[in-house]
Protein backbone atom coordinates (compact mmCIF):
# COMPACT_ATOMS: atom_id res chain seq x y z
CA UNK A 1 0.00 0.00 0.00
CA UNK A 2 1.17 3.35 -0.75
CA UNK A 3 -0.15 6.56 0.86
CA UNK A 4 0.63 10.10 -0.39
CA UNK A 5 0.59 12.91 1.90
CA UNK A 6 0.44 16.50 0.83
CA UNK A 7 -0.26 19.16 3.19
CA UNK A 8 -0.24 22.91 3.56
CA UNK A 9 -0.84 23.64 0.00
CA UNK A 10 -2.60 27.43 1.23
CA UNK A 11 -4.74 27.95 -1.93
CA UNK A 12 -5.04 31.71 -2.35
CA UNK A 13 -8.16 33.43 -4.48
CA UNK A 14 -7.15 33.23 -8.45
CA UNK A 15 -4.60 34.95 -9.28
CA UNK A 16 -3.14 36.08 -5.43
CA UNK A 17 0.08 35.05 -4.27
CA UNK A 18 0.57 33.53 -0.47
CA UNK A 19 2.23 36.90 1.36
CA UNK A 20 2.44 38.60 -2.08
CA UNK A 21 5.28 36.02 -3.24
CA UNK A 22 4.15 32.41 -3.25
CA UNK A 23 2.13 31.20 -6.52
CA UNK A 24 0.54 28.39 -4.21
CA UNK A 25 -2.19 27.34 -7.05
CA UNK A 26 0.80 26.80 -9.69
CA UNK A 27 2.83 24.28 -6.64
CA UNK A 28 0.04 22.45 -5.81
CA UNK A 29 -1.09 21.99 -9.90
CA UNK A 30 2.70 20.41 -9.84
CA UNK A 31 2.11 18.16 -6.87
CA UNK A 32 -1.14 17.02 -8.48
CA UNK A 33 1.19 15.83 -11.65
CA UNK A 34 3.81 14.60 -9.82
CA UNK A 35 1.76 12.36 -8.24
CA UNK A 36 -0.02 11.43 -11.33
CA UNK A 37 3.20 10.68 -12.62
CA UNK A 38 4.87 8.27 -10.23
CA UNK A 39 5.46 4.99 -11.96
CA UNK A 40 3.53 3.35 -8.74
CA UNK A 41 0.13 5.14 -8.08
CA UNK A 42 -0.30 5.95 -4.75
CA UNK A 43 -3.26 3.78 -3.24
CA UNK A 44 -4.98 7.21 -1.65
CA UNK A 45 -3.63 10.76 -1.13
CA UNK A 46 -3.92 12.02 2.68
CA UNK A 47 -3.98 16.27 3.25
CA UNK A 48 -3.41 17.45 6.57
CA UNK A 49 -4.82 20.73 6.50
CA UNK A 50 -3.63 24.47 5.55
CA UNK A 51 -5.72 23.22 2.33
CA UNK A 52 -6.14 27.31 2.14
CA UNK A 53 -5.01 30.05 3.09
CA UNK A 54 -8.14 32.14 4.89
CA UNK A 55 -10.69 29.71 4.29
CA UNK A 56 -12.60 31.35 1.75
CA UNK A 57 -15.27 30.35 -0.19
CA UNK A 58 -13.14 31.16 -3.69
CA UNK A 59 -9.91 29.19 -2.32
CA UNK A 60 -11.94 26.14 -2.16
CA UNK A 61 -13.47 26.89 -5.46
CA UNK A 62 -9.99 26.72 -6.95
CA UNK A 63 -8.55 24.05 -4.54
CA UNK A 64 -11.30 21.77 -5.82
CA UNK A 65 -10.42 22.71 -9.36
CA UNK A 66 -6.85 22.00 -8.89
CA UNK A 67 -7.61 18.39 -7.39
CA UNK A 68 -9.90 17.41 -10.02
CA UNK A 69 -7.36 15.22 -11.85
CA UNK A 70 -6.15 13.44 -9.06
CA UNK A 71 -8.52 10.19 -9.58
CA UNK A 72 -7.07 8.29 -6.16
CA UNK A 73 -9.08 8.37 -3.08
CA UNK A 74 -8.20 11.36 -1.28
CA UNK A 75 -9.13 11.96 2.55
CA UNK A 76 -8.74 15.73 3.99
CA UNK A 77 -8.31 17.41 7.50
CA UNK A 78 -8.98 20.94 8.21
CA UNK A 79 -5.79 23.00 9.18
CA UNK A 80 -5.99 26.56 11.25
CA UNK A 81 -5.75 28.62 7.81
CA UNK A 82 -9.40 26.21 6.97
CA UNK A 83 -12.62 27.26 7.97
CA UNK A 84 -14.07 24.19 8.65
CA UNK A 85 -17.69 25.23 7.37
CA UNK A 86 -16.48 26.14 3.94
CA UNK A 87 -14.11 22.96 4.14
CA UNK A 88 -17.25 20.87 4.48
CA UNK A 89 -19.09 22.51 1.93
CA UNK A 90 -16.36 22.42 -0.09
CA UNK A 91 -15.81 18.88 0.51
CA UNK A 92 -19.29 18.29 0.77
CA UNK A 93 -19.08 14.98 -2.00
CA UNK A 94 -16.58 13.48 0.49
CA UNK A 95 -19.00 10.75 1.54
CA UNK A 96 -17.11 10.30 4.84
CA UNK A 97 -17.20 13.55 6.14
CA UNK A 98 -19.41 14.52 9.21
CA UNK A 99 -22.38 16.55 8.41
CA UNK A 100 -21.45 18.71 11.57
CA UNK A 101 -19.02 18.59 14.29
CA UNK A 102 -15.30 18.21 14.35
CA UNK A 103 -14.07 17.00 10.80
CA UNK A 104 -12.95 13.59 11.85
CA UNK A 105 -13.39 10.06 10.73
CA UNK A 106 -11.91 6.47 10.20
CA UNK A 107 -10.68 4.76 7.14
CA UNK A 108 -11.50 0.91 7.07
CA UNK A 109 -10.82 0.04 3.45
CA UNK A 110 -7.11 -0.70 3.64
CA UNK A 111 -5.34 -3.13 5.74
CA UNK A 112 -3.90 -0.08 7.57
CA UNK A 113 -6.34 1.97 9.32
CA UNK A 114 -6.43 5.35 9.16
CA UNK A 115 -8.14 8.02 11.58
CA UNK A 116 -8.27 11.29 10.91
CA UNK A 117 -8.34 14.23 13.75
CA UNK A 118 -9.78 17.84 13.85
CA UNK A 119 -7.10 19.42 16.03
CA UNK A 120 -8.52 23.11 15.18
CA UNK A 121 -9.85 25.78 17.55
CA UNK A 122 -11.85 28.40 15.41
CA UNK A 123 -9.59 31.69 14.65
CA UNK A 124 -6.75 30.58 16.27
CA UNK A 125 -3.71 29.76 15.20
CA UNK A 126 -2.93 26.71 17.42
CA UNK A 127 -4.84 23.28 17.99
CA UNK A 128 -5.92 20.88 20.80
CA UNK A 129 -6.61 17.60 21.36
CA UNK A 130 -9.51 18.51 23.82
CA UNK A 131 -10.95 16.06 26.60
CA UNK A 132 -13.53 15.39 24.39
CA UNK A 133 -11.67 14.75 21.16
CA UNK A 134 -9.97 11.82 23.29
CA UNK A 135 -12.98 10.43 24.53
CA UNK A 136 -14.00 10.08 20.74
CA UNK A 137 -10.43 8.63 19.94
CA UNK A 138 -10.75 6.57 22.77
CA UNK A 139 -13.83 4.81 21.53
CA UNK A 140 -12.68 4.89 18.36
CA UNK A 141 -9.39 2.66 19.51
CA UNK A 142 -11.64 0.60 21.06
CA UNK A 143 -13.32 -0.66 17.86
CA UNK A 144 -9.58 -2.52 16.39
CA UNK A 145 -7.33 -3.00 19.09
CA UNK A 146 -5.54 -5.45 16.86
CA UNK A 147 -5.33 -3.49 13.20
CA UNK A 148 -2.01 -1.31 12.50
CA UNK A 149 -3.31 2.21 13.18
CA UNK A 150 -1.98 5.69 12.06
CA UNK A 151 -3.76 9.17 12.75
CA UNK A 152 -3.38 11.88 10.40
CA UNK A 153 -4.13 15.48 11.80
CA UNK A 154 -2.65 19.08 10.98
CA UNK A 155 -1.03 20.37 14.50
CA UNK A 156 1.82 18.14 15.58
CA UNK A 157 1.88 17.21 19.45
CA UNK A 158 5.81 17.66 19.16
CA UNK A 159 8.21 20.23 20.14
CA UNK A 160 10.26 20.79 17.09
CA UNK A 161 12.62 23.30 17.86
CA UNK A 162 11.17 26.12 15.84
CA UNK A 163 10.11 28.28 18.46
CA UNK A 164 7.10 30.33 16.88
CA UNK A 165 5.81 27.16 15.30
CA UNK A 166 5.68 25.07 18.69
CA UNK A 167 4.17 28.02 20.51
CA UNK A 168 0.56 27.16 18.25
CA UNK A 169 1.31 23.13 18.20
CA UNK A 170 -1.29 20.69 19.77
CA UNK A 171 -2.01 21.21 23.03
CA UNK A 172 -2.77 18.41 25.81
CA UNK A 173 -0.37 16.44 23.96
CA UNK A 174 0.50 14.65 27.61
CA UNK A 175 -2.67 13.50 28.10
CA UNK A 176 -3.15 12.46 24.41
CA UNK A 177 0.27 10.68 24.36
CA UNK A 178 -1.30 9.36 27.70
CA UNK A 179 -3.86 7.38 25.63
CA UNK A 180 -1.91 6.67 22.66
CA UNK A 181 -0.10 4.15 25.62
CA UNK A 182 -3.09 2.55 26.36
CA UNK A 183 -3.27 1.93 22.35
CA UNK A 184 -0.83 0.46 21.02
CA UNK A 185 -1.88 -0.24 17.60
CA UNK A 186 -1.24 3.16 16.90
CA UNK A 187 2.24 3.29 15.64
CA UNK A 188 2.51 6.75 13.41
CA UNK A 189 0.59 9.67 13.50
CA UNK A 190 0.92 11.90 10.24
CA UNK A 191 0.77 16.24 11.03
CA UNK A 192 1.64 19.09 8.74
CA UNK A 193 1.59 22.86 9.50
CA UNK A 194 5.09 23.59 10.38
CA UNK A 195 6.13 22.96 6.73
CA UNK A 196 9.43 21.38 6.99
CA UNK A 197 10.42 17.42 6.50
CA UNK A 198 10.76 16.69 10.24
CA UNK A 199 10.33 13.17 12.41
CA UNK A 200 10.61 12.01 15.84
CA UNK A 201 9.52 8.98 18.23
CA UNK A 202 7.19 10.25 20.60
CA UNK A 203 5.42 8.20 23.57
CA UNK A 204 6.51 5.05 21.49
CA UNK A 205 5.06 6.69 18.27
CA UNK A 206 6.43 7.59 15.48
CA UNK A 207 5.88 11.15 14.46
CA UNK A 208 5.98 12.29 10.72
CA UNK A 209 5.43 16.20 9.88
CA UNK A 210 5.13 16.98 6.24
CA UNK A 211 6.82 19.56 4.36
CA UNK A 212 4.63 21.81 2.83
CA UNK A 213 3.54 21.31 -1.03
CA UNK A 214 4.12 25.04 -1.28
CA UNK A 215 6.25 26.82 0.85
CA UNK A 216 8.90 26.00 3.95
CA UNK A 217 8.73 27.83 7.33
CA UNK A 218 12.61 28.48 7.54
CA UNK A 219 14.53 26.10 9.98
CA UNK A 220 15.65 28.61 12.46
CA UNK A 221 16.29 26.90 15.62
CA UNK A 222 17.42 30.13 17.82
CA UNK A 223 15.37 30.64 21.08
CA UNK A 224 14.17 33.69 19.23
CA UNK A 225 13.77 33.08 15.66
CA UNK A 226 12.46 34.99 12.77
CA UNK A 227 9.00 34.44 11.17
CA UNK A 228 9.99 33.93 7.68
CA UNK A 229 9.76 31.58 4.83
CA UNK A 230 11.86 30.13 2.24
CA UNK A 231 11.20 28.75 -1.21
CA UNK A 232 12.84 25.37 -0.95
CA UNK A 233 11.50 22.72 -3.18
CA UNK A 234 7.82 21.80 -3.03
CA UNK A 235 7.72 18.08 -1.76
CA UNK A 236 4.96 15.65 -0.44
CA UNK A 237 6.01 12.48 1.80
CA UNK A 238 5.04 9.15 -0.20
CA UNK A 239 4.26 6.21 3.15
CA UNK A 240 5.09 2.90 1.92
CA UNK A 241 3.26 -0.04 4.31
CA UNK A 242 5.02 -3.21 3.75
CA UNK A 243 4.71 -6.18 5.98
CA UNK A 244 3.84 -4.60 9.15
CA UNK A 245 6.13 -1.20 8.46
CA UNK A 246 5.58 1.80 7.34
CA UNK A 247 8.50 3.38 5.30
CA UNK A 248 8.65 7.41 4.54
CA UNK A 249 10.35 9.03 1.57
CA UNK A 250 10.83 12.49 0.86
CA UNK A 251 9.52 12.91 -2.75
CA UNK A 252 10.69 16.51 -4.40
CA UNK A 253 8.23 17.96 -6.65
CA UNK A 254 10.04 19.84 -9.70
CA UNK A 255 12.38 18.77 -12.68
CA UNK A 256 16.08 18.08 -11.66
CA UNK A 257 18.97 16.89 -13.89
CA UNK A 258 18.73 13.24 -14.55
CA UNK A 259 17.97 10.07 -14.60
CA UNK A 260 22.00 8.84 -15.37
CA UNK A 261 22.66 5.37 -15.55
CA UNK A 262 25.24 3.70 -12.89
CA UNK A 263 25.48 0.74 -15.55
CA UNK A 264 26.87 1.43 -19.12
CA UNK A 265 25.81 -0.73 -22.22
CA UNK A 266 27.40 -3.97 -21.20
CA UNK A 267 26.56 -3.95 -17.91
CA UNK A 268 29.76 -2.80 -16.20
CA UNK A 269 29.51 0.07 -13.11
CA UNK A 270 30.81 3.09 -14.77
CA UNK A 271 34.21 4.47 -13.70
FE1 LIG B 1 0.34 25.91 6.96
Amino acid sequence: MLIAQVTDPHIKAEGRLAYRTVDTAANLARCVNHLLGLKRRPDCVLMTGDLTDFGRVEEYRLLRRLLAPLDVPTYVVPGNHDEREGFRRAFSDHGYLPREGDIRYAIDDYPLRMIALDTTVPGEPGGIMSDERLEWLDAKLRERPDTPTLLFMHHPPIVTGIEHMDVQNCANASAFGDLLERHRQVFQILCGHVHRPIQTLWRGVSVAIAPSASHYVALDLDPNPRREFYLEPPSVYLHYWNEGSLVTHLSFVGSFEGPYPFFDEQGNLID
